[in-house]
C-alpha cells in the first residue's frame, strides 16, 4: 500500500568524493562498534573512492577488520578466481589487502563450484549468508540500466541469489576492462532483491550524469521491473541514497 511506502533518506553532496566518505565513515562506525559485523559489498568504479576512504579511517584509528565478514554481491561465472578481473581480484586491491581480510572471511559465489554447477554455487552462497546471520550493512552501485548487484531488466522483486545473464548494457559497460566484448563474460551469479532486501541496511550510491535516468527511476517512477532499483523503494527501512549533482541532475 502506498501510505506504507517508507521513502529513503537521500542527500545530493557537492561531489562524488564528500558521498563515499559520508558512507565510509557510517562502515568504519559499525566496524568499531561490532568488530564481528557482516558486511554486503559491492564493486565497480564508484566503490573505489568508497573503500579508499574505509582503509584511510580505519587505519587512522587503527582498527581490527580481521572478525569482520564479507559478501560480495555478485560475481562473473568462468572467470578464475585469480582473474584479474573477477571481483575477488578487485576487492583483495582495494579493501581486503590494505585491511587484512583473509580470504575465508572474504566471502564469493564459488568460482570453481559455479563452473560445473553454478545453480548449486549460487544456493550455497544463499545459504550462507543466512548462516552467517545476516547482512548488518550493504552498499549498493547502480547499473546505467537500473541494475543492482547483477539484478538486471526484468529481475523479480523476490528473487534470491541466483545466476543470471547479463544484459548488453552491462556487457558493454564490462567490455572495455575485458579487452572486448567478445571476452566479456555472458553470465554471473548475484544476490537477488529480496536478499538484499534483508540486509539491516543498504547504502546506496550513484555518481555522474550517466546513472541520472536508473536515480529518477528509484526515487521517482512506479515500481517497475525494467528498472530493478526501483523494487527497492518503499521495502526498507533503512535505505539511504547517495549521490552527486550528476547523478541527481533528473530529480526536480
Ligand atoms: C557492476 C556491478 C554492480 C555495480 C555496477 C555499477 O555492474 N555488478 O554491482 O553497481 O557495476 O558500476 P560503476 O560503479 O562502475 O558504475
Amino acid at each position: 500500500m502506498d501510505k506504507e511506502r517508507i521513502e529513503p533518506l537521500v542527500t545530493v553532496h557537492p561531489q562524488s568524493i564528500q558521498g563515499a566518505a559520508a558512507v565510509a565513515l557510517e562502515l568504519v562506525d559499525l566496524v568499531e562498534a561490532n568488530p564481528r559485523a557482516v558486511l554486503g559489498l559491492a564493486t565497480g568504479a564508484t566503490m573505489v573512492e568508497v573503500y579508499a576512504a574505509v582503509v584511510a579511517e580505519s587505519q587512522q584509528r587503527a582498527l581490527d577488520f580481521s572478525r569482520v565478514t564479507t559478501f560480495n554481491l555478485d560475481e562473473f561465472v568462468g572467470l578464475p578466481a585469480a582473474s584479474e578481473h573477477s571481483f575477488r581480484t578487485f576487492m583483495n586491491r582495494h579493501l581486503h589487502g590494505p585491511l587484512g581480510i583473509d580470504a575465508e572471511r572474504a566471502l564469493f559465489p564459488d568460482e570453481e563450484l559455479a563452473r560445473t554447477s553454478p545453480t548449486e554455487a549460487a544456493r550455497r552462497y544463499e545459504d550462507a549468508i543466512h548462516g552467517a546471520g545476516g547482512i548488518d550493512f550493504q552498499l549498493l552501485g547502480l547499473g546505467r540500466n537500473g541494475h543492482v548487484g547483477f539484478n538486471e531488466p526484468g529481475a523479480a522483486a523476490a528473487s534470491r541469489t541466483r545466476v543470471v545473464e547479463l544484459h548488453g548494457v552491462t556487457r558493454q559497460d564490462a567490455a572495455s576492462a575485458f579487452g572486448g566484448l567478445a571476452n566479456t563474460p555472458g553470465s554471473a551469479i548475484t544476490m537477488g532483491i529480496a536478499t538484499i532486501l534483508d540486509a539491516r541496511a543498504i547504502r546506496l550510491l550513484a555518481f555522474g550524469n550517466g546513472k541520472a535516468a536508473a536515480v529518477r527511476q528509484l526515487l521517482r517512477g512506479n515500481e517497475d521491473a525494467a528498472w530493478p532499483c526501483t523494487y527497492l523503494r518503499g521495502r526498507h527501512e533503512d535505505l539511504s541514497v547517495h549521490l552527486d549533482p550528476g547523478a541527481a541532475q533528473e530529480l526536480s
